[in-house]
């Protein structure tokens, strides 16, 4: 094996290429003694050279063009920071795959909706492609799933994937306050983005989960069947209901397979308060697997951030330095599935709804003759207070139901003239 030193261009300098380069100039013994070799950044590059980044850059090469690290001799491998699922991230990916330059990236999106291919160009070319801070930061999933739980079958994942609504959704619970008002500190505090849509709509959790359905079940990673729900119809008012209740929100990535078929959802859900994944809050990560053999286990740590997310990118370049190519989704990619799905409407789950109705005579009539013609069956229901004439929440929670029947019967009552906003129906997981 190799003794020479890894060289390696850095595409990409935010919070995470810092961090990259934070690690290597600090541990750069550490990680020499662990491979066998140094691992040197050879060039970096970014959209801006003059931007203040809190690192001295200015005694490594810069690139003005990313792309001419492909080609470049003193670069044996790059390391994609860039984002985004299409342009120079996926130029970069594809340029340096064709030319069989290994590639590490962080870069969920681009792996979730094009994984598949990249997994074949990577095979082809015999040129790893590694992806380990792609999903939850510093917990080490991928390796975990690929390489940690490959001598079982493992059946089932539940992850809390996105930091950001898990802050924003534990802030909720601890402060009583609403959506909008903790969204608008987590920006203030850098907790969230500007545009935080990709993570309050659940988009960045399902692509994130998209990759560990592909590891966790062996096929194809497949964005365009993953339904997703983000957090921004749950209230306050959900939150300590579910408390009282028993139960905690999370927006849970789901995937499971049963009978060869797979499921993959990402969505709020109630979730036990007494489980160990409930426990998991602010911009924590977990990951909670079942597994036949190794049975049960919960991964937990920090999702995103400097320090988490460049020790996820160092680990790979590690084992690049080490020699290791393993396929990219754990399975040769001729040998990736192309899956099967469970049809969500016949799953049967209980379910959490909340309704706000006029507080008068009659009403509980009309929403439990609609549950009656859904076959849905109550499991307890609660009202809070009496306001004769004003607006009130009812809430309920459902024996299992069929989720084409719950969702018929929300939109059924939606349709109510007493309901004065559409219910919050989400499904209660309980393992
Ligand atoms: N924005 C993500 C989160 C981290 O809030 O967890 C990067 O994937």
């Amino acid at each position: 094996m190799s003794t020479a030193p890894l060289r390696i261009g850095i595409v990409g300098l935010g919070t995470v290429g810092t961090g990259v380069v934070k690690i290597l100039e600090n541990h750069g013994g550490l990680i020499a003694a662990r491979t066998g070799r140094r691992i040197e950044i050879g060039a970096v590059s970014a959209r801006d050279k003059t931007k203040a980044r809190g690192v001295d850059l200015t005694r490594y090469r810069w690139a003005d063009d990313p792309l001419s690290l492909v080609q470049d001799q003193k670069i044996d491998a790059v390391v994609e920071l860039a984002g985004g699922a299409d342009g120079i991230a996926g130029q970069l990916v594809r340029a340096c795959l064709k030319a069989g330059k290994p590639v590490v990236t962080a870069n969920k999106a681009l792996l979730a909706r094009h994984g598949f291919e990249l997994a074949q160009l990577a095979e082809t070319q015999k040129a790893p492609l590694l992806y380990e801070a792609a999903v939850a930061g510093g917990i080490p999933i991928i390796k975990a799933l690929r390489e940690g739980l490959a001598a079982n079958d493992i059946r089932a994942l539940y992850g809390i994937l996105n930091g950001t609504c898990n802050y924003i959704l534990t802030e909720m619970r601890e402060t009583g306050k609403d959506f909008g008002v903790v969204l608008k500190a987590a920006q203030t505090l850098g907790y969230a983005e500007a545009d935080p849509s990709f993570d309050i709509d659940g988009i960045d959790a399902a692509h994130k989960l998209c990759l560990l359905s592909a590891l966790a079940f062996g096929h194809r990673p497949d964005f365009e069947h993953l339904p997703v729900t983000g957090i921004r119809h749950v209230s306050a008012k959900d939150i300590a209901f579910a408390g009282e209740l028993g139960y905690r929100i999370k927006l849970l990535g789901i995937a499971r397979r049963v009978d060869g078929r797979i499921m993959q959802r990402v969505e709020p859900c109630l979730v036990p308060a007494d489980k160990e994944i409930a426990g998991v809050e602010g911009v924590f990560n977990a990951v909670f697997a079942e597994t036949d053999f190794a049975d049960d286990s919960l991964f937990i740590g920090r999702g995103a951030g400097e320090g988490p997310a460049a020790s996820a990118v160092v680990s790979d370049l590690v084992d690049l330095a080490r020699g290791h190519n393993l396929p990219v989704f754990g399975l040769p990619a001729a040998q990736l599935a192309v899956p099967e799905w469970i049809d969500d409407g016949a799953v049967v789950s209980e379910y959490y709804a909340r309704m706000v109705v006029l507080d008068k005579p009659g009403v509980l009539a009309d929403i439990s003759a609609i549950l009656r013609d859904h076959s849905i069956s109550v499991e307890s229901l609660l009202q809070r207070g009496r306001d004769p004439g004003k607006p009130v929440s009812i809430v309920m929670t459902t024996h299992p139901a069929r989720h084409a029947d719950m969702m018929g019967a929300a939109q059924a009552l939606a349709s109510l003239k007493s309901l004065s906003q559409k219910p919050c129906v989400l499904r209660i997981e309980t393992f």
